[in-house]
């Protein structure tokens, strides 16, 4: 595993972006697990700019996000369809049929998590997984349990997840109490993963699932046994590191 902490928030998306623009030279196919939250946005935003100034091309790419939640109307702005399409998807020059997002209002949830996992193994394994970390270890929305799913499933989003996420909603009643996640299977076949880290307030669940034992309670603990792991942390969540 290789974790980087950067000092300069420039340098941490600058890396990130990096990586990912020298994955798309090589293999301008690429497959990209994709993320939302607030850990990915600026090298989304970097990755705006090399697609806009020619740098980079993501027009034979294609990507499959890791969650989303359930019950949001379309359109809806925190929805994680939203998210992607307005922090990347609209400014760049992905097709927006190779882009896929779990549909959150699916008449039957099952179904589309098995559909989900077929196009995942058709058109898969993901090249490149980009992951953030929630703070009680979640990775997508695979929260702490006695076990864990690998495939695509539905979940029941702990409190302590709707809590921090709340800050994007009027109130913590409007949070959705479920979600489609990527299972931890699905996510530990990607070729390397990207685990992206801001915030003094993850600096202790880093620290757990970096350096900690591996468990379920702890699901980003797995990542220990992936073998192509870079972590890129700002200090603050790199402090305990
Ligand atoms: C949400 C998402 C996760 C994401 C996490 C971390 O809970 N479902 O996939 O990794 O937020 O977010 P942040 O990047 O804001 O730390």
């Amino acid at each position: 595993m290789n974790i980087y902490t950067f000092q300069h928030e420039a340098d941490f998306n600058a890396t990130g972006a990096g990586l990912i623009a020298s994955l798309l030279h090589t293999k301008p196919r690429a497959v990209l697990g994709l993320a939302t939250g607030s850990s990915p946005i600026g090298i989304y935003q970097r990755l705006i700019e090399m697609n806009q100034k020619g740098l980079v091309s993501f027009a034979k790419a294609s990507s499959y996000n890791l969650d989303e939640y359930v019950g949001l109307p379309e359109g809806h702005p925190e929805s994680y369809r939203s998210f992607m399409n307005e922090k990347l998807f609209n400014h760049i020059d992905i097709k927006i049929e190779n882009t896929h997002v779990p549909d959150g209002n699916a008449a039957d949830l099952e179904a589309e998590c098995q559909k989900y996992d077929a196009m995942l193994e058709a058109n898969g394994p993901v090249d490149l997984q980009i992951l953030g970390i929630g703070h009680n270890g979640h990775i997508g929305f695979n929260e702490p349990d006695e076990s864990l799913i690998g495939g695509t499933h539905v979940v029941k989003l702990q409190e302590k997840t709707r809590t921090a996420n709340a800050r994007f909603f009027p109130s913590l009643d409007d949070v959705p109490t479920q979600a489609i996640t990527m299972g931890v299977g699905s996510i530990l076949k990607a070729k390397q993963i990207m685990l992206l880290v801001r915030g003094e307030d993850k600096a202790e669940i880093v620290k757990r699932a970096l350096t900690g034992p591996i468990t379920s309670q702890c699901p980003a603990s797995l990542l220990q046994c992936h073998p192509n792991v870079v972590v890129l942390l700002d200090q603050g969540a790199g402090r305990l590191i």
